[in-house]
């Protein structure tokens, strides 16, 4: 049975007094010195979940790499350690792209999605010499055929398949069915045309093939079923795939009635696909790369939040209202997440009651965790919510426009500020008055 305390960092500990500790630091004072809302980032466990999805696809005889997905949460500090830390890393954006050139990465090691790139973003990602662009749709790949015309080297690219593969997770990320907005279907023979035409493309060099199935998917199978549906459409065309990848979307828990499974079996899985698949049709070994997201950023963040004030409803719910809410973290409300939370100063304490973590935005929907079993709160007492660390702040908005929390990252007793809270000032740093003249 996973406890709240599971779900937190590696370094976690509470100590003598019931005060949690993260990455050394007393989450007390990292919310003391930083404010609240405050995401706080665990540098160990973030390598510990590097290494784990490195090492998940090791029992692949051919060659393999892991790409961590931006989307899940991009930052200049993270990007840097992604960097250090030799991972490929997937961009949807030019403003993803731009932190990633911040940071140093060589842009060979960048590989650019999205199933609505703008003229810019692809001319962007050319002149920059992104190493790969997923090719999501035909407009696309005539608009690449016309961007690469005249350039001297061919542009790398594979073709994103939507294999029509259900997995079992929120339909609101199940990305590889056949009605999906995101690339090119498999059943309706749409991808072996695109394959077809792309490989007549002179300015482009098809290297290879993707699918990204869904997210926060915890059995195996369905990336083992899409590894092979790839390479049985590369041996239906006759093309040799130098590259391959079956995406990214492994599950991470966010609240005890998940499980975290180990990244091994994914990585198990897509491996003996792709061996079995390519003896099959006799083709070489793809280098398998694997992006992940979630499983890698998840686990290592935590959400500080302060109660701001508490509402009794008898015979009804009890909620907490806390300082943040769906403007940082908009994952319960769009998807049905679950998360949990301990009393920062007093995680060992017996539960009392159990609560609704309500959050500060105008909408009845804003709630961060429902049901939470915790000792008696009162207004300034401190919530973390573990697993905070994806599709939190990656998502989070101005809603009412409240500045968008700091980032903290912790190692050793150290925190280190990775982004500051944004102010008013910033939230008016877009606006333009009414010029004089402008009679209302
Ligand atoms: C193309 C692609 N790759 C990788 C990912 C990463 O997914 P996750 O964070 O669930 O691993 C996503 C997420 O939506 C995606 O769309």
């Amino acid at each position: 049975m996973t406890t709240p305390l599971d779900l937190f960092p590696i370094t976690t500990r509470v100590d003598a007094g019931g005060r949690l500790w993260l990455g050394g630091c007393l989450a007390g004072d990292l919310a003391r010195e930083f404010g609240t809302p405050l995401y706080v980032y665990d540098a160990e466990t973030l390598r510990a979940r590097m290494r784990e999805a490195r090492s998940a696809l090791e029992g692949y005889p051919g060659p393999h790499r892991l790409a961590y997905a931006g989307k899940a949460f991009l930052c200049l500090g993270l990007a840097q350690i992604l960097q250090c830390e030799g991972l490929d890393l997937d961009v949807t954006s030019a403003g993803e792209m731009a932190v990633a050139r911040a940071a140093g990465f060589a842009p060979q090691r960048v590989h650019l999605h999205g199933n609505s790139k703008s003229t810019a973003e692809l001319s962007e990602a050319l002149d920059w010499g992104i190493g790969t662009i997923v090719v999501d749709n035909l407009h696309e790949l005539e608009l690449l055929r016309r961007l690469t015309a005249g350039r001297s080297a061919r542009q790398r690219v594979w073709l994103r398949v939507a294999p029509g593969i259900d997995v079992h997770t929120h339909p609101h990320r199940k990305t590889g069915l056949l009605d999906s907005k995101f690339g090119f279907t498999l059943e309706t023979g749409a991808a072996a045309d695109a394959l077809r035409q792309a490989l007549a493309m002179a300015g482009l060099q098809v290297v290879g093939l993707h699918a990204h199935i869904g997210s926060q998917v915890f059995q195996p199978e369905p990336f083992a079923r899409a590894t092979a549906l790839l390479l049985d459409l590369a041996a239906s065309v006759g093309f040799a795939p130098q590259e391959l990848s079956p995406g990214g979307g492994w599950g991470a828990a966010t609240s005890p009635e998940e499980a975290d499974l180990p990244l091994a079996a994914y990585g198990e899985a897509i491996a003996r696909a792709a061996v079995e698949r390519c003896a099959r049709h006799r083709l070489p070994l793809p280098t398998l790369v694997i992006e992940l997201g979630r499983a890698i950023v998840g686990p290592a963040g935590v959400a500080l939040y302060r109660v701001r004030s508490r509402k009794e409803i008898p015979g009804g719910r009890t909620y907490l209202c806390l300082d943040g809410g769906m403007g940082d973290n908009i994952r319960p409300a769009l998807y049905g997440a679950r998360y949990t939370a301990l009393a920062a100063d007093r995680a060992a304490a017996a539960p009392e009651e159990v609560v609704t973590l309500a959050g500060r935005f105008c909408e009845s929907g804003d709630i961060i965790a429902r049901d939470v079993p915790l000792p008696r709160l009162e207004a300034e007492d401190l919530i973390a919510v573990p697993r905070a660390g994806a599709y939190c702040l990656a998502m989070s908005s101005n809603y009412n426009l409240v500045p968008r929390p700091a980032v903290v990252i912790v190692r050793d007793g150290k925190a280190v500020l990775l982004q500051r809270r944004e102010t008013a000032a910033d939230l008016l740093a877009r606006d333009l008055p009414l010029p004089p003249d402008w009679s209302p």
